[in-house]
């Protein structure tokens, strides 16, 4: 059977894995939920989920995946009887966010070449229009989100074709730290710009967003809880085998709890770092603009560099920052779908066949990804193709407004959270902790956090992620 080839470094799999949980979540998602669910209260409640849930179900996952050498789909049918269709799950979710996220990439990418324009005063770049009127030529022109959102799915791809050690490893070993340098760049930019204050008292004292008006009510502490928990799971890339996947690829030398910490701090990290350098431009330069979601990054933060001098140049920097983010996060995201029949292929000595599958998975995904741009992120409203929008009976809004949503509802609101609960008691009560004690101390490793782990994968965190998931069907159905 052909050799199954891993991470070269302990280095490139930190980076592959930082790059997959540092996204588009961290940098629209965090900084504002923070904001407007009670600041510095929201953060130590998010802090405290990242180590009862968030860092159990990254070592559990990292463990699982290592242990059997196998994508997620192939752990769990080695593992567990009751919990074999498990991975499949995994499957479906990457397939859902992949659709959207690829669609967002693609505008990100499009972001890029309008400061580009912008820079050198060419015809496309924003020709004068502000950040809402860019956007809103941009989402009636169907074709070009399409072209872009496909040429972000293409990169992903070709980078999935690589390999792991050749692909991923070696474009987020570059990429993550470049981003970290753009990052602190823009950061030092949009601090000292005046009135920047009232971004970090937003993001960091609690009640200030309530206070002065950003948000009309204060929310109860089962919706902080639930997004919090929400947030914390889509940005740590967990629940759908992503992590079980770079996991079967790591060193057996290697330590998993040491990873596993790195990766829950660096991207907690890089969170509050997106949320120090969107915040406060926002407060400074558009005060009025939307604080979170995809108008946070194409219409407030376009206002921005709209107003700033020379903020085409800052412009380029930071689309290119949200390029690379996006991409080390999508490229994990397919890696979990490849990786499945890469291994499949070589059982029966056929090799892996990397390349056709990631054509094959990139094909499809092409496909959610174009049914996401036609309807323009649901800005097209009357699109045909937004067949969710309206209730044909009465034309009322639906419980999704858009394919966006909808993809972005059942993966992030449902599936992510009730895959991490179903491992954890897969974990917990059938296959017993014993299996990843077992595997974290592999080659005389310690195992510290060894009596935290086997009380939280078997009590705390089902509890937690309960309450999430409880949180998060309230939220987005009722
Ligand atoms: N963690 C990514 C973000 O914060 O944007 C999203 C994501 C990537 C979720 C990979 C799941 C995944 F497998």
């Amino acid at each position: 059977m052909e050799e199954r080839k891993g991470f070269g470094s302990n280095f490139g799999f930190l980076m592959a894995a930082v790059g997959s949980a540092v996204g588009l979540g961290n940098i629209w998602g965090f900084p504002n939920k923070m904001g407007a669910n009670g600041g510095f209260t929201f953060l130590i409640i998010y802090l405290l989920l990242a180590a009862c849930c968030g860092l159990i179900v990254m070592i559990g996952e990292l463990a699982l995946g290592r242990k059997t050498g196998k994508g997620a789909v192939g752990a769990y049918k080695i593992l567990s009887k009751k919990f074999r269709w498990l991975g499949w799950l995994g499957i479906l979710s990457a397939f859902l966010i992949l659709f959207f996220y690829c669609a967002l990439g693609g505008y990100c990418i499009k972001y890029v070449v309008l400061n580009v324009g912008n820079l050198f005063g060419a015809g496309f770049g924003s020709n004068g229009l502000n950040g809402a009127e860019v956007f809103g030529a941009f989402m009636g022109n169907q074709m070009e989100a399409v072209i872009y959102g496909l040429i972000f799915v293409l990169l992903t791809m070709l980078i999935v074709m690589g390999g792991v050690g050749g692909g991923i490893e070696k474009v987020c070993s570059v990429g993550m730290p470049a981003l970290f340098i753009i990052l602190l760049i823009c950061i030092i930019r949009a601090c000292t710009l005046p009135g920047a204050v009232d971004g970090l008292k937003y993001m960091f004292v609690p009640g200030w967003a309530l206070e002065h008006g950003v948000i009309d009510k204060a929310p109860d502490l089962l919706t902080v809880l639930s997004t919090a928990g929400g947030q914390m799971f889509f940005s740590l890339s967990l629940g759908m085998g992503a992590m079980i996947t770079y996991g079967s690829y790591l060193n057996k030398k290697e330590n998993i709890e040491k990873n596993a910490l790195l990766i829950v701090i660096m991207d907690t990290m890089v969170a509050l770092m997106a949320g120090l350098c969107v915040i406060p431009g926002r407060f400074a330069l558009d005060p009025t603009g939307k604080l979170g979601g995809p108008s946070l990054l194409f219409v407030t933060m376009q206002n921005v560099f709209d107003n700033m001098p020379l903020g085409s140049v800052f412009g380029i920097l930071f689309y290119l920052l949200v390029v690379f983010a996006a991409i080390s996060s999508s490229i994990s995201l397919l890696e979990v779908i490849v990786a499945h029949f890469c291994d499949k292929a070589r059982e029966k000595g056929k090799g892996d066949k990397r390349k056709a599958y990631s054509l094959i998975a990139a094909a499809a995904v092409g496909v959610g990804c174009i049914l996401v741009c036609l309807d323009c992120l649901g800005g097209a409203g009357i699109s045909p193709f937004n067949i969710l929008g309206m209730n044909p009976e009465n034309g009322l809004p639906m419980w999704s407004d858009c394919w966006l949503d909808f993809f972005d509802c059942i993966s992030e609101g449902i599936l992510m959270p009730l895959g991490a609960l179903l491992m954890c008691l897969c974990i917990g009560w059938e296959i017993g902790p014993k299996v990843v004690d077992e595997e974290v101390t592999l080659e005389g490793q310690n195992f510290k956090l060894r009596g935290f782990f086997n009380i939280c994968v078997k009590i705390i965190t089902p509890l937690g992620m309960l309450l999430v998931l409880y949180g998060q069907i309230k939220d987005f159905f009722f």
